[in-house]
């Protein structure tokens, strides 16, 4: 079966699921029967290409390394908008991986509505869309009889929502609580080692795991943006983002991590999810956590997330939150579900 694809959006985590595909075609093919063309890709400083029979993705990765707009990028059509090829290309899905915007979600929400009014099944990583308008996307989803995927949105590749649908089913979550920020993780557990937080901060910066704009990983922002997207998706409960308490790493010192840690303890930034008597409340802050919880193992930009359900107890996933190849891996995932998903009801 193949499967046509249009990029809104071509930096890192596009590129990472061009790469994926070129290396994991075999494979797709001998185990899942997929195979994906890529029909358009656009982006806002890249430029854009179509072709509805195909482009080939290694050229499309060799083109943008050389430096080229896609708009240079010849035997196709140039200067398609996200709009135009969301509404015009010949794809079945698009691939949502423009930047994020957490204050209004857009451009990103609009794409994803318009793919799903055009027929086109999503597949995103983008966190805006997720965190505004979960419900109305889902709904319009489930109207069109189509699939959206966001696996990536919250732990990159590392399964959430893909463990709670595959396997706990049945189960209710009760509480949900996690590191869910590798950029704070990383500077907290460098900062235990001695080193400074500005130095910290500039080596998350360098390694990638940093924001645009770093604010939002240390103020909590990021985080908060993932706890909301687990509120709305696990408990189905849209909380009131401005109303839900906040506190980043900006103010901690080396002092305060050394001591908590003579007396068995870390600091770590959790992230926190509970519903009691169906009232769901949330916060992101600094918490004193004991050396056996399991979040407090947690080391370097490495996320996890501890799920606690009324059949399970707890349950602790650790795993990489950011970075190139996890996060096009959900998308790989999503698009493979996508498959499962309408193969079923063929
Ligand atoms: N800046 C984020 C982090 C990247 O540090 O976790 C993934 O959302």
């Amino acid at each position: 079966m193949e499967y046509k694809l249009a990029f809104v959006g071509i930096g890192t985590v596009g590129q990472a699921l061009l790469e994926i595909i070129i290396s994991k075609q075999d494979e797709l093919i001998r185990d899942y029967n997929i195979q994906f063309s890529v029909v358009a890709i656009t982006d806002k400083i890249l430029g854009s290409v179509y072709n509805p029979d195909g482009l080939n993705p290694k050229m499309i990765l060799d083109h943008i390394s050389a430096g080229k707009n896609l708009d240079e990028f010849e035997g196709a059509e140039n200067g398609w908008d996200a709009l135009k090829t969301i509404e015009e290309s010949n794809a079945d899905v698009l691939v949502e991986v423009s930047f994020t915007d957490v204050t209004a979600g857009e451009p990103a929400t609009t794409h994803v509505r318009k793919a799903l009014e055009c027929g086109k099944h999503v597949v995103t990583t983008n966190k805006g869309p997720l965190l505004h308008a979960y419900n109305e996307l889902h709904e319009l989803a489930t109207k069109n009889n189509l699939q959206i995927g966001f696996e990536g949105t919250v732990l990159s590749g590392t399964p959430v929502f893909s463990l709670l649908n595959s396997c706990l089913q049945g189960n209710e979550i009760t509480e949900i609580k996690g590191i869910l920020n590798g950029t704070t993780n990383y500077i907290l557990c460098e900062m235990e080692k001695g080193l400074d937080y500005q130095t910290a901060l500039q080596q998350a910066q360098d390694a990638g795991y940093a924001e645009a704009v770093p604010d939002l990983d240390v103020e909590g922002k990021d985080a908060l943006a993932k706890a909301i997207i687990l509120s709305n998706v696990v408990m189905d409960v849209k909380l009131d983002i401005s109303k839900v308490p906040c506190e980043g790493i900006t103010n901690i010192t080396n002092e305060e991590i050394a001591e908590a840690l003579e007396n068995g303890f870390r600091f770590k930034l959790v992230a926190s999810i509970k519903k009691e008597n169906n009232d769901v409340t949330a916060s992101v802050g600094l918490k004193k956590l004991p050396l056996s919880d399991p979040l407090s193992g947690i080391s370097g930009p490495a996320n996890a997330v501890t799920f606690v359900s009324d059949l399970m107890g707890e349950i602790t996933i650790v795993g990489p939150g950011a970075g190139k190849l996890p996060t096009g891996s959900a998308l790989l995932n999503d698009l493979i579900n996508i498959h499962k998903a309408t193969s079923r009801s063929i």
